[in-house]
């Protein structure tokens, strides 16, 4: 069994991620810690009949409880500056982290790496977990490739309470678009566009544009849009329920526990595409 530290399991993301942990045979929880619900029993909190007795812990007490319980893995999707703080913990502790919270900045990520190296723990770090997503990801490049030459401009579509501008699956879309064309996206990604003249670029060599929708309850929804002369194609992924990531987030908590080489993997390569 792989003993796992629940972050953040009062969440959306978390309470879905407990809810599928409990009934996965291979995981045990050993732990759990967040700033909401502290005390209560996490498998009731969750719904299991048959709760393990868990008792949720304060993030303030998080050495302690990696002392007392001694996780394998870490799994953890809350806010951006809480996983940095918390995972660097986690890692410093030979823990292997599984981190699916967005809006981490690059500072961070590069910290981690080394720590990833010098702790021996191997971590997956991915923006989107959704086995659908990363196939998606890989068919972008496959059209980008044939459709070079045309514009092509990318539209994420997210709830009200997100909390990040653009998705961190739509910048994953660009970077992947762009490696593609053998262009820097700093160079080229126009994040929306102001009112006022202007003309577009012509060609995703030149200018890719990320555009960005908060409304209602939109679990997630990205369009690739490719358009050449006189026709174009709509590339789209569209995320019904959160169970996707969940699911995919216990793929990669069983891919990290085994996992050989210290560097952080993507969810490509959990899925090994
Ligand atoms: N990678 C993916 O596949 C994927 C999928 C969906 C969401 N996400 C990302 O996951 C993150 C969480 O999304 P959500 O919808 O569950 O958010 P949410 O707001 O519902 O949950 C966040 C959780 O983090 C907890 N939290 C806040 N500060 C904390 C701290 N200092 N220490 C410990 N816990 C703390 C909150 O109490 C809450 O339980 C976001 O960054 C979101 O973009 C990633």
């Amino acid at each position: 069994m792989i003993k796992i530290l629940i972050l953040g399991p009062t969440g959306s993301m978390g309470t879905l991620i407990s809810q599928h942990a409990f009934d996965d045979e291979d995981i045990d929880i050993v732990a759990a810690l967040d700033i909401m619900n502290v005390g209560d029993e996490l498998g009731v909190l969750v719904g299991k009949k048959d709760p393990n007795h868990v008792k949720i812990r304060n993030i303030t007490e998080i050495k302690e409880v990696i002392d007392e319980t001694k996780p394998e893995v870490a799994v953890d999707f809350t806010l951006a500056e809480a996983s940095e703080k918390n995972c660097m913990i986690c890692v410093e502790n030979n823990i292997r982290c599984v981190i699916g919270t967005t809006g981490l900045s690059n500072s961070f990520i590069e910290e981690f790496e080394k720590k990833v190296k010098e702790y021996n723990a191997p971590a997956v770090i991915s923006s989107n977990m959704a086995t659908g997503v990363n196939i998606f990801f890989k068919m972008a490049s496959v059209l980008t490739e044939y459709l070079k030459d045309w514009d092509i401009e990318i539209i994420e579509s997210h709830h009200i309470r997100k909390r990040d501008n653009y998705s961190g699956t739509s910048l994953t879309i660009a970077k992947t678009i762009c490696d593609t064309l053998g262009v820097e996206m700093d160079d080229v990604v126009k994040y929306g566009r102001p009112k006022g003249p202007a003309l577009r670029k012509k060609g995703a060599k030149n200018e890719i544009g990320i555009h960005c929708i908060r409304a209602g309850d939109i679990v997630g929804d990205h369009i690739i849009l490719y358009a050449g002369s006189g026709e174009r194609i709509e590339f789209k992924h569209q995320a019904h329920s959160r169970n996707c990531f969940a699911s995919g987030a216990i793929i990669a908590i069983k891919f990290i526990a085994d996992a050989r080489e210290n560097k952080i993997y993507n969810t490509r390569e959990v899925l090994n595409l």
